[in-house]
């Protein structure tokens, strides 16, 4: 084991570790960054679910980690390593090495992601032979495999397909099998299943759960669904204006929410049993990126606001217990005021 290498304290091995990143908008100095002081961690097996409302960075953080950023967005500050490995900074053909051999992605529309030039088979097959070295044959055999293992029926004939000749449901497994094909440590799955129907979200949610028991691979999954949260997430981060500002396991998330907006968002959903909503509305708007105000972002929206403490500076991660923090001053009144009915 070198210094580097990233074992966390329990000994569970850190697929990908993001500490203070900052991404900034190209041709706006000055302003605050359009994400800032970013920092989760997703383990091996583990599932990590990134929450928050539209606009609050979820996508380009994901981006970043991939190295994928539009050609206006930059990393200003912090690090990511994936699997160990330092990606910030490093160069273009490396990271792209990485994408599809160590880390997978499924984003919400397949057929963006997947070539609609060549059929699922040879997709697959492709990316094996490029990332594992493996001969056309043996690739061939490999992706009609993943297709069984995914659920494709008839997974020879299948894989001769274009996607264009698949359902959308089909297509997002396609799209699973070839993000898998090379056994990834890491997978970044962006609402992998919001464009799909609630029975097939399903299926596709317990298929990655599956993939997941039988590599152990991390998965962070960006997600606006607080059911698809408590049914598969072990840890939530949550994000809002740019910052995460709440994580924890996500019984404790649920049971004794720690932020004030964090606490909005689950307010209005029943607490028993796992019949949850999507991510209900909160009175108000997230500010937009450059119009972030000084001290904390939430503060327009929160009811524990105090202007002595929560208008200026930036505001801190505090602890709440050893797994669980908030970016907030006033976390012991927020936990208390939780307790009293
Ligand atoms: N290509 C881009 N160029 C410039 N700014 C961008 C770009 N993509 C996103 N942004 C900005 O970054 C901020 C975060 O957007 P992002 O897409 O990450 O939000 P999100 O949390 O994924 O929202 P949603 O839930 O709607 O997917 C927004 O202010 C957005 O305007
Ligand atoms: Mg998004």
């Amino acid at each position: 084991m070198t210094l580097s290498d990233p074992v966390s304290k329990t000994g569970i091995e850190t697929v990908l570790s993001v500490e203070g990143l900052r991404l900034d908008l190209l041709g706006s100095p000055g302003q605050p960054g359009l994400v800032d002081d970013v920092s989760f961690e997703v383990r091996a097996g583990e599932t990590v679910a990134l929450i928050g409302e539209s606009g609050c960075g979820k996508s380009i953080t994901a981006l970043a980690i991939l190295g994928l950023l539009p050609a206006v967005v930059a990393v200003s500050a912090g690090t990511v390593l994936i699997a160990g490995e330092k990606t910030t900074g490093a160069k273009a053909r490396r990271l792209a090495a990485l994408r599809g051999s160590s880390v997978g992605t499924v984003f919400q529309d397949p057929m963006s992601s997947l070539n609609p030039t060549m059929t699922i088979g040879a997709q697959i097959a492709e990316s094996r032979q490029l990332h594992l070295k493996e001969s056309r044959k043996v690739a061939t055999e490999k992706a009609i495999e993943l297709l069984e293992l995914v659920g494709i029926p008839n997974p020879r004939s299948r894989a001769a397909a274009y996607p264009f000749e698949l359902s959308g449901g089909m297509q997002q497994r396609a799209l699973i099998a070839a993000a898998v094909a090379c056994e990834p440590q890491l997978l970044i799955a962006d609402e992998p299943t919001t464009a799909l129907d609630v029975t097939v979200q399903a299926e596709i949610l317990e298929l990655l759960k599956s993939i997941q028991e039988r590599n152990g691979m991390g998965v962070l999954l960006v997600t606006h669904d607080l059911g698809v949260v408590a049914g598969v997430a072990d840890r939530v981060v949550v994000m809002y204006a740019g910052e995460t500002v709440e994580q924890a396991q996500t019984e404790d998330l649920f049971a004794s929410p720690a932020h004030p907006y964090t606490r909005a968002l689950l307010s209005s959903v029943p607490q028993t049993g796992k019949r949850l909503k999507p991510l209900p509305i909160v009175p108000g708007r997230v500010p937009p990126a450059g119009a972030f105000p000084q001290g904390c972002r939430f503060q327009d929206r929160c009811s524990y606001m105090v202007p002595s403490l929560c208008l200026d500076g930036t505001i801190p991660v505090a602890q709440v217990h050893p797994h669980h923090e908030s970016r907030c001053l006033r976390i012991d009144e927020v936990v208390r005021s939780e307790r009293t009915p």
